[in-house]
């Protein structure tokens, strides 16, 4: 294939709050479950929550320095923070976070794409890239969702979970290391049932906080959601590798939305994935939504697991519903120190 403009990861970093809660910690302790239960249908062992008073934007300044420190601190010319847990309604975090990260007037703005949201972010960042608008781009990627759980609800406390992951993109030629090789993004909002805070929107506001703890908190159709991230994973992934000409054993990077290791299991097994290839710490980290790609990346990263230039897939589904699939080639980055 010819070579041409690309955007390249130039750099990865992440974060997860101090605060580990076990699958026998309160307050899951106190639910109608079991450690094992826990650990066998979900695959998680232990989580991060934030403790009250830090929040999205605080997770996402500390993932964002670690990507930019990797990335050798370049200037940035655009930060799109991905979220389903913004600091405020109003204004977005992504101004905030690039303001703590010093990078002054830059644009900056926030994605709203649930799970897929850095897959979203990377989409936005390429294309910006791509067309000449910026020649730098922090992608972010962060999450409290233990602050729109439910602690009482047994079919989303355990599994979500707090964090933040970050790549930089900077122009480059497709043939390097890190370059991005296509991208494919989907949705379908006649499923935004699967996944909601039905009260605190324009929808159904909330301005005296009397809504139901249920209705201010993210409720979830487990097994529909199940279903169709499955679903739509797998089709994704397979159309991607089509439109690359990737045959499936030639991926020796595959790492999926870690909404659970049955579905990441799931996925794999129906692409096709080599067992080798299927990198995830879901059962260190929990579900940290759009979080969750880049903190299996910035692990890899660390332990150097994966060659520089294998053919690396990534792809995920979330509430709306939506989904995206990302493929590249896995980039030239050392640990920082
Ligand atoms: N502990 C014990 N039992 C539980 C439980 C828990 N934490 N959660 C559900 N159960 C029970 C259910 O009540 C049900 O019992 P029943 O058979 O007596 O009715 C049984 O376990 C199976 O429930 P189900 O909801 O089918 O469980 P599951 O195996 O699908 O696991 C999830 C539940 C939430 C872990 C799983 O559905 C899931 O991961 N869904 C996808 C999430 C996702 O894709 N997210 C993407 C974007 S965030």
């Amino acid at each position: 294939m010819a070579s041409c403009l690309a955007s390249v990861v130039a750099g990865v970093g992440s974060f997860l709050p101090p605060r580990v809660v076990r699958n026998g910690d309160p307050p899951l302790s106190g639910l109608d479950t079991t450690e094992d239960w826990i650990r066998t249908r979900t695959g998680i062992e232990r989580r991060h929550w934030v403790e009250p008073g830090t929040s999205t934007g605080d997770l996402a300044v500390e993932a964002g320095r670690a990507a930019l420190r990797s990335a050798g601190d370049p200037v940035v010319d655009l930060v799109v923070l991905a979220t389903t847990t913004p600091d405020h309604h109003s204004p977005g975090t992504a101004p905030w976070v690039a303001a703590r990260l010093g990078l002054g007037t830059v644009p900056a703005f926030d994605i709203a794409a649930a799970c897929s949201g850095f897959t979203y972010g990377m989409a936005v960042g390429d294309a910006w890239i791509r067309s000449g608008s910026a020649e730098c781009v922090l992608v972010l990627a962060a999450e409290t969702l233990s602050t729109i759980t439910d602690p009482t609800d047994r079919g989303t406390a355990v599994v979500f979970a707090d964090g933040a992951g970050a790549a930089v993109l900077r122009g480059g030629d497709s043939g390097e290391p890190g370059a991005v090789q296509a991208v494919l993004l989907g949705s379908d909002g006649t499923r935004k049932d699967l996944a909601v805070v039905n009260a605190g929107g324009s929808r159904h506001p909330d301005p005296e906080g009397a809504a139901a703890l249920a209705d201010r908190c993210l409720r979830m159709r487990g097994p529909d959601m199940f279903a169709h991230a499955v679903r739509r994973m797998t089709e994704v992934s397979r159309l991607l590798l089509a439109r690359l000409e990737w045959p499936v054993d030639s991926v020796g990077a595959f790492i999926g939305h870690q909404a659970n290791q049955r579905i990441l299991d799931k996925v794999a097994d129906l692409v096709g994935v080599p067992a080798t290839s299927r990198f995830a710490n879901i059962r260190d980290v929990g579900n940290t939504s759009s979080a969750s790609i880049p903190l299996v990346m910035d692990d890899l990263v660390k332990t150097g697991t994966v060659p520089c230039g294998a053919r690396t897939l990534l792809t995920a589904f979330g509430g709306g519903a939506v989904w995206g699939a990302i493929g590249l080639t896995w980039p030239d980055l050392k640990p920082a120190v």
